[in-house]
C-alpha cells in the first residue's frame, strides 16, 4: 500500500479517537482531592491550568461559596475563559488571569497560607491537538508553531527544526520523549531542510514516518507521536516549570490545605513525584495523600482515551 494512504487510513482511526476529548480528566477525583478537611465558609482554591474551564467551574459548583483563582498562558484558553465566566455569571467567583503558572504568584498576589487547595491539569488540552494552526498535531496539515502562548515564547518548533544542530534535535527527542529513532530522524531532518524549510506538521510527519522501519510504522502509536510530544515540552519548557512551581507553592496553601496534580506522561509525572516526595519526606513539610497515583477508571477511558495515561498525585500540607 502506499504510504500515504496508509498513514491517512491511520489518521482517521486517531481522528475518531480523539472525537470524543473535550472532556475534563480525572474531573471528580481532582476536585474532591482538595476538598477541604473540615468544612471552609469560603474556601479559595487555585487552578494553574484553566484550559476549557472543566476543573475550575466544576469547583465553583461543588463549593458554592468557593472563590477559584485561574491561570491560562494560551491566549485562546484566556479569551473562552472570559467569555464563558461572564456568560455564566461568575466573574465574582472566578478570577482567570493569563500568564505562565511559574509567575502565578505575582498574577493573582498570592498571600502566604491563603489557599484550600491547588490543582493542575499539565499539558495542552485537546484544544491545542484539535487546532491545525497550532502544528500540536500531526493528523492535520499546519504550521510546526506549538507554542502556548506565541506572544511571549520565542521559538517556535520550525526554529528547532531548521535553526538547531542534528545533535540538539536528537537530544531534545531522546530527553523529552525517549524516541528510540532520534539520530536518524534529526539527520534526516538536516537532510531534508538542506532542499527547503521544514515549515509545516505533514512535511515532519512525512520525515519521522519513513525513519521507523517498515514493521514498526503501524503500531497503537504512530512513529511521530514521540517527536511532537518532545518538540512540544522543549518549546513550552513544560518540564521546567513544573518543578520550579511545585516547591514554590507550598506557602500558598493554608495548614491542612491539599495540592493535586494531574500528568499525562512518565516524564511529568516523575517531578510530580520527585517534587512531592521532597516536600513530604525531606523538608516534613507536607504528607503525601496518594502514595501511587490515582488513575482514571476504564469507564472514563472508554468514554475519553485521551485520559488513559493520566495520573494524580496529592500531597497535603501539614496542620
Ligand atoms: C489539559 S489543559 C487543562 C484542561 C482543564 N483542566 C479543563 O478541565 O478544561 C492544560 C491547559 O494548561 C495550559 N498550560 C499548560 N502549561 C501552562 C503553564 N506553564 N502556564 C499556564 N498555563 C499552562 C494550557 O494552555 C492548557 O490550556
Amino acid at each position: 500500500m502506499d504510504p500515504c494512504t496508509e498513514r491517512n487510513a491511520f489518521c482517521i482511526n486517531e481522528i475518531r479517537l480523539e472525537y470524543k476529548s473535550h472532556y475534563s480528566v480525572l474531573l471528580d477525583e481532582l476536585v474532591e482531592a482538595v476538598r477541604p478537611l473540615k468544612e471552609v465558609d469560603s474556601p479559595i482554591f487555585l487552578d494553574l491550568t484553566f484550559g476549557g474551564g472543566g476543573h475550575t467551574f466544576e469547583l465553583a459548583k461543588r463549593f458554592p461559596k468557593a472563590k477559584v483563582l485561574s491561570v491560562d498562558q494560551d491566549p485562546e484558553a484566556f479569551q473562552n475563559g472570559q467569555k464563558r465566566i461572564q456568560n455564566e455569571g461568575m466573574s465574582e467567583r472566578i478570577d482567570l488571569r493569563r500568564g505562565n503558572f511559574s509567575e502565578v504568584i505575582n498574577l493573582h498576589e498570592l498571600e502566604e497560607n491563603s489557599l484550600d487547595g491547588i490543582i493542575a491539569d499539565l499539558g495542552v488540552s485537546s484544544h491545542h491537538f484539535d487546532s491545525p494552526e497550532r502544528g500540536f498535531s500531526f493528523r492535520f496539515e499546519g504550521p510546526l508553531d506549538m507554542r502556548m502562548d506565541p506572544e511571549n515564547i520565542e521559538v517556535s518548533a520550525e526554529d528547532v527544526l531548521n535553526d538547531f544542530s542534528a545533535e540538539d534535535i536528537e537530544e531534545i527527542l531522546r530527553d523529552y520523549a525517549q524516541e528510540r529513532f532520534a539520530k536518524r530522524i534529526a539527520e534526516n531532518i538536516v537532510e531534508f531542510r538542506k532542499k527547503e524549510r521544514l515549515e509545516n506538521t505533514k512535511q515532519l510527519e512525512n520525515i519521522v514516518f519513513h525513519c521507523y522501519p517498515k514493521k514498526l510504522r503501524f503500531g497503537k502509536t504512530h512513529p511521530a507521536t514521540r517527536t511532537f510530544q518532545a518538540l512540544r515540552i522543549y518549546v513550552n519548557r513544560e518540564l521546567d516549570v513544573i518543578a520550579e512551581v511545585i516547591p514554590q507553592l507550598i506557602k500558598y496553601l493554608k495548614p491542612g490545605g491539599s495540592m493535586g496534580i494531574i500528568s499525562f506522561h512518565s516524564l511529568e509525572d516523575r517531578i510530580v513525584k520527585v517534587e512531592f516526595r521532597k516536600m513530604a519526606k525531606e523538608l516534613g513539610l507536607a504528607d503525601l495523600v496518594t502514595k501511587k497515583p490515582i488513575l482514571p477508571s476504564e469507564s472514563e477511558i472508554n468514554e475519553n482515551s485521551r485520559s488513559r495515561s493520566a495520573k494524580l498525585r496529592v500531597l497535603r500540607k501539614k496542620s
